[in-house]
């Protein structure tokens, strides 16, 4: 199993109280916000970078900045909007895109309904963000999607994950690193996960 677990001590308090089912969506929208700006600074680790050289108030000098693929944010809809600002706040220069897909709530399988990427996508290196990596299929059938747009360097961004969705993304999708904050024990009979935080989407906008 592939696998980046980013487990700081802030992140790892900060998911435990997204987890409380006594917090509420005004505090849960925010928790989410400050994890993803906290994983983001680990997703973007291996930026490349190049030389410039810039003069300071004392002298010229050589130094590095950002110089390979711009980013692309592509949240899974509707619960991966949540991690959208936050990633933002680091990297503001990023373009947004956005696929809508839910699960069916019999067969436990993604349904698309929505996909607008940045027209320059396939120059863009591309971070999908979605809370909830449970069986894999919206994760799958998202990266399915932007790969057909001929996007080349991909990563997959969660909060929470399961192992069989774990299992499931990295069989679809071997060149996808996937970046969680934590690992959770299993899926339940309905594909939530085990302990998990409930509904993703639910809490995130208040709406059971
Ligand atoms: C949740 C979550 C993921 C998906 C994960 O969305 O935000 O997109 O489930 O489950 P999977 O790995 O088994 O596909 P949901 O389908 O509840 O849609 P919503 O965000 O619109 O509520
Ligand atoms: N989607 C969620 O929002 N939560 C889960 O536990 C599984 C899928």
């Amino acid at each position: 199993m592939q696998i980046n677990v980013i487990n700081h001590p802030l992140i790892q308090h900060k998911v435990s109280m997204m987890r409380d089912k006594n917090t509420n969506p005004k505090d849960f929208r925010q928790l989410l916000k400050e994890i993803s700006l906290l994983m983001a600074y680990e997703v973007t680790r291996d930026l490349p970078l190049k030389d410039v050289e810039i003069e300071t108030p004392i002298c010229a000098t050589k130094t590095k900045m950002l110089g390979g693929r711009m980013i692309a944010i592509v949240p899974i809809l509707r619960a991966g909007l949540g991690m959208v600002d936050g990633m933002l706040e680091l990297v503001p220069m990023a373009k947004v895109g956005h696929i809508g897909c839910y699960r069916d709530e019999k067969t436990m399988q993604p349904v698309e309904y929505y996909c607008k990427l940045p027209v320059d996508v396939e120059q863009r290196t591309v971070i999908v963000v979605d809370p909830m990596l449970a069986t894999g299929g919206s994760a799958a059938m998202a990266i399915d999607f932007i790969k057909q747009r001929g996007v080349k360097d991909i990563k997959f961004m969660c909060l929470i994950s399961a192992p069989e969705g774990v299992a499931a993304l990295n069989k679809a999708h071997p060149d996808v690193p996937i970046y969680t904050a934590a690992l959770d024990e299993k899926l339940n009979e309905n594909c939530y996960i085990i302990p998990g935080l409930g509904d993703a989407g639910d809490r995130l906008f208040g709406t059971k």
